[in-house]
């Protein structure tokens, strides 16, 4: 095998590199446009970007977009930066092992993008039109779960959306009360940054890949207008969803929680018809999540004994689900 990149990944070739796991790697350009010019190689060998698989695909844009990240905040000069692709020789691929590139860009770097508009006249919206229809008979229906966004839910009481940067507050409210964590991984809030920590992550992490749902919802009371909890939702696979929640001290024992379950549920069973069962689980002696649980007409199904380590003491957790069409076990 003679191609370049293929060696540079079996060390045959030197390298600069930035990043390797499994499936990619990133090593500078040796013809650099700017400092910090680097390129995402998949590891597979794939001549056009057309042939890689659209996790691969997918994947450079992963890697790169962290690998954009770091280079910003390395202190290389990138007051900018294009993410290119080069396809095919005519479009200036060089090495023929699709590649992306992420290259730094600042005012005066003397680069340019190496584009001319056309003259507007030649394209009208006729014309536009009629190429538009010619590749859209070519590219797949869009899945709808593929591109459904998080719902914003409303119930008697609540609002179940996305959460807002003004939110913060109200979560270090709700999750600094010591009680709210007893049974769960995490540790109360004790400041503002632990709030932000939280969310972070659910930005980082709320998602819809290909199907794979990651869903956080803020709970927000409508008389007063505060979060006051939070539940989430995520399908462990397209017949499974699981949800997961935790509600403000103050707010307890109102059937609160139910409510926001049972939203999600009902949300849930008519959005992914594939959907055929909604599963949530919880520290055994966590009575009050048992019974939301119950209470949205999930059965028990068992007890997994000192299963899960909670806060370094092994305790035993309870699993419930529902099925589609409200079936129970006996
Ligand atoms: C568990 C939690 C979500 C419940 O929320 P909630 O809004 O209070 O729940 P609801 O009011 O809808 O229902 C709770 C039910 O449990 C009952 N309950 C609560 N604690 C109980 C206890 N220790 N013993 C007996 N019943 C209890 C309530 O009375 C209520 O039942 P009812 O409506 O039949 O009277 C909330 O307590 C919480 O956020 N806890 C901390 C985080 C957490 O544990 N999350 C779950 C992780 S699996
Ligand atoms: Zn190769």
């Amino acid at each position: 095998m003679s191609c370049v990149f293929c060696r540079i990944i079996k060390r045959e070739l030197p390298a600069s590199f930035i990043y390797e796991d499994d499936k990619a790697v990133a090593f500078l350009d040796i013809h650099p446009i700017n400092e910090g010019h680097v390129l995402i190689v998949p590891k597979r060998h794939e001549t056009q970007f057309g042939n890689l698989t659209e996790d691969e695909a997918a994947y450079l844009f992963k890697i790169g977009r962290r690998v954009l990240k770091a280079i910003q905040e390395s202190g290389v000069k990138s007051e900018g930066a294009n993410l290119f692709l080069s396809d095919g020789p005519v479009a200036g691929q060089d090495v023929m092992h699709s590649h992306l590139h992420i290259a730094p860009r600042f005012k005066g770097d003397g680069q340019r993008v190496g584009f001319s508009h056309s003259d507007p006249e030649q394209y009208p919206r006729t014309r536009l039109d009629q190429i538009a229809l010619k590749i859209a008979g070519h590219t797949p229906k869009a899945d709808k779960q593929e591109t459904m966004n998080q719902p914003t839910l409303e119930t008697k009481r609540l609002i179940l959306e996305p959460y807002k940067d003004s939110d913060l507050t109200d979560i270090l409210a709700y999750a600094s009360h010591p009680e709210v964590p007893k049974y769960v991984p995490w540790e109360a809030h004790k400041t503002i940054e632990d709030s932000q920590k939280f969310f972070d992550f659910v930005r980082q992490s709320t998602r819809n890949v290909r199907g794979k749902l990651f869903f956080v919802f803020a709970i927000r009371l409508k008389t007063s207008g505060s979060v006051i909890g939070s539940i989430d939702f995520k399908n462990v696979n397209q017949f499974t969803g699981q949800i997961d929640y935790a509600l403000g001290y103050e707010n307890w024992g109102k059937g609160i929680m139910s409510e926001a379950a049972q939203a999600i549920s009902d949300w849930a069973f008519s959005n992914l018809p594939e959907m055929v069962r909604l599963q949530a689980f919880c520290v055994s002696e966590n009575i009050g999540s048992s019974r939301v649980m119950e209470k949205i007409g999930m059965s028990r199904e068992g007890m997994r004994r000192k299963a899960f380590v909670l806060k370094g003491k092994p305790v035993d957790l309870t699993d419930y689900a529902i099925i589609k069409d409200k079936e129970v076990i006996s």
